[in-house]
């Protein structure tokens, strides 16, 4: 049979703008160290195969399990607490997951970086809101000690085996990042007057760079130490924490979390990004530019906030460039530039003053606000950049949408863009609050959901249809190309989350975060995923893998 090049492949579906072909070569070792599959030579007769492939999606489940579809199975890689070496054990509550292989010849043993976002004190520190309604008066220092240890990310190695991957227990790589490991910061003035702080925390979502090294992001910072906010002559107030009260024993200034912090997988070696600003980072999703600049995006996970994109004016460097913050009605980037800002120069004294409070500057130029913009991708074969808008309930947007962006010319480095609803939630498209997203090798979307545990399958609440949250599949091709189809049902409270695929595209590693998180009482958890010896929940990273894995990757097909 005769082979047809990559782009007469893409033209004979019909999918893709030939003039925006793009495959960034490391966002897809993101997953691999190889070009996508697709961009191989594929002869005809695959390509109709390729369209024949039918997903039986499953229907909404409120059952206390992880429910997979059909030619989907799990196996639990590693859970809250399991020890990852003599002295240490894996965190609380994990989100995104980054694998990137040791030797890239051998797609079945590496590195694994997990986030722990935050900790519940019921389940962690044994501080228990329901008889102590005031942390500040009640928590112990140990109890703060305790949670501070659960969050921030773990590395640990591990290998695929009779194919089950296992954690190499004291691997020389293995390690805790944690909201007490010292971490300097990747900029020359000193914030609240440090170059190295403590601790990261709040760590959502993240990203890798092209060099290898994982980004994790410090989402809702302001849950640990607090926050400075303004008042109306700019003077600064301190509001105390949201819930956890850590400033009760550790007086950290705000100001040293809400930062994109790079972790070197080789030694742990942790720096916080301060170029890239300050506010709830979701993700950060970088692209190479041919002449290696970098630019960066990420999204502020908060209601009526922004999204960002940095552009580094020096090759690899994440310090010295320029952040944008998108208008979206008018598809314009517009810079957080102090030196050529008039408006931002009334407000701040500096351009480190703009970075730490990038939200008050991004409101002054004219920023648009957005319902919560979550994870971010790169489109790999169109080079359209899709964003998460998880939902705005004071809006009455309660399912959120996904927005599309397409840099003006496909040049990712363009200060001018068109953007578009890509997909909004709902109950006619079946799903609600987009969350994380993943493209496999085949370039197909998958997609978790985050509706609030505290909403979720309640009476009289917009998402009683959906049930429990899932993830998701929206194929490329076939006759179901478009569709999102529910391909795994969450644990009752849980929310998957973090997904990412093996190099060889043979498994979706996925968190599953918060399970039994409305619980009031550990004698009466409301779920016991992982069903292990101890009779309550766990946060615990699976690895999926399975028939439907391969095929959505079109392995079969490819090497058929
Ligand atoms: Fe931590 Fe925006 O999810
Ligand atoms: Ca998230
Ligand atoms: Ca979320």
């Amino acid at each position: 049979m005769k082979s047809i090049k990559r782009r007469t492949f893409l033209s004979f579906l019909g999918k893709a703008s030939l003039g925006a072909i793009i495959v960034p070569p490391f966002l897809m070792s993101c997953g691999n160290n190889t070009k996508p599959i697709l961009g191989s030579d594929v002869s005809k007769d695959k390509l109709n195969r390729l369209k024949n492939i039918i997903v039986e999606g499953l229907s909404p489940s409120d059952n206390d399990d992880l429910i997979l579809a059909k030619g989907l199975n799990y196996h639990t890689i590693i859970k809250w607490g399991d020890q990852i070496s003599d002295k240490d054990t894996f965190g609380f509550n994990n989100d995104f997951t980054c694998f990137i292989p040791l030797d890239k010849n051998n797609p079945k043993d590496g590195l694994l970086w997990v986030n722990h976002e935050y900790i519940n004190p019921l389940f962690v520190s044994g501080f228990d809101s329901n008889v102590y309604n005031n942390p500040f008066e009640h928590k112990t220092r140990e109890q703060v000690d305790l949670e501070m240890y659960n969050v921030g990310g773990s590395i640990v190695r591990i290998k695929q085996q009779n194919e089950v991957w296992r954690v190499v227990k004291n691997d020389p790589y293995n390690r805790r990042i944690s909201a007490k490991t010292p971490i300097k910061l990747n900029w020359d003035t000193p914030v609240k007057g440090k170059t190295t702080v403590i601790g990261t925390l709040a760590n959502c979502s993240g990203g890798i760079t092209p060099w290898n090294t994982f980004l994790t992001c410090e989402e809702n910072y302001d849950g640990f130490f607090g926050e400075t906010v303004y008042d109306e002559n700019n003077n600064p107030i301190r509001k105390p924490s949201t819930h956890c009260a850590w400033e009760k024993f550790y007086d950290y200034p705000p100001e040293h979390y809400g930062w994109v912090v790079e972790i070197d997988p080789r030694n742990g070696e942790a720096q916080k990004h301060i170029a890239l600003g300050r506010f709830a980072h979701e993700c950060c999703t970088l692209y190479e530019l041919e002449d290696k600049r970098i630019v960066a995006y990420s999204g502020d996970d908060h209601n009526n906030e922004h999204l960002y994109k940095f552009i580094s004016s020096k090759p690899g460097s994440l310090k010295e460039g320029t952040l944008y913050v998108a208008d979206t009605i008018n598809g314009k980037w517009l810079p957080l530039d102090w030196k050529n800002q008039p408006q931002l120069q009334k407000k701040f004294t500096n351009q480190t003053e703009v970075l730490i409070r990038a939200r008050e500057a991004a409101k002054i130029l004219g920023a648009t606000e957005l319902n919560r913009p979550e994870d971010i991708e790169i489109d790999p074969i169109t080079g359209h950049i899709l964003i998460s808008l998880t939902n705005n309930y004071q809006k009455k947007d309660y399912h959120g949408s996904i927005l599309k962006l397409e840099e003006t010319n496909g040049k990712f480095d363009s200060l001018t863009f068109k953007a578009s609803t890509y997909k909004a939630g709902g109950e006619e498209s079946g799903f609600s609050c987009p969350d994380n997203l993943a493209f496999d090798l085949a370039g197909n979307l998958w997609m978790t959901s985050d509706m609030s545990g505290s909403a979720m399958n309640k009476e009289g609440k917009p998402y009683l249809p959906f049930k429990n949250n899932s993830l998701f599949v929206i194929p490329r091709f076939g006759k179901d190309s478009g569709k999102v189809i529910r391909v795994a049902s969450a644990p009752i409270d849980a929310e998957l989350t973090g997904p990412w695929f093996a190099p060889d595209g043979k498994t979706l590693f996925l968190s599953v975060q918060h399970p039994g998180e409305q619980t009031k009482e550990l004698t009466n958890p409301t779920s016991k995923w992982p069903f292990d010896e101890d009779n309550i929940p766990k946060p615990a990273v699976v690895a999926i893998t399975g028939d439907l894995i391969e095929k959505m990757n079109n392995l079969n097909i490819i090497n058929g």
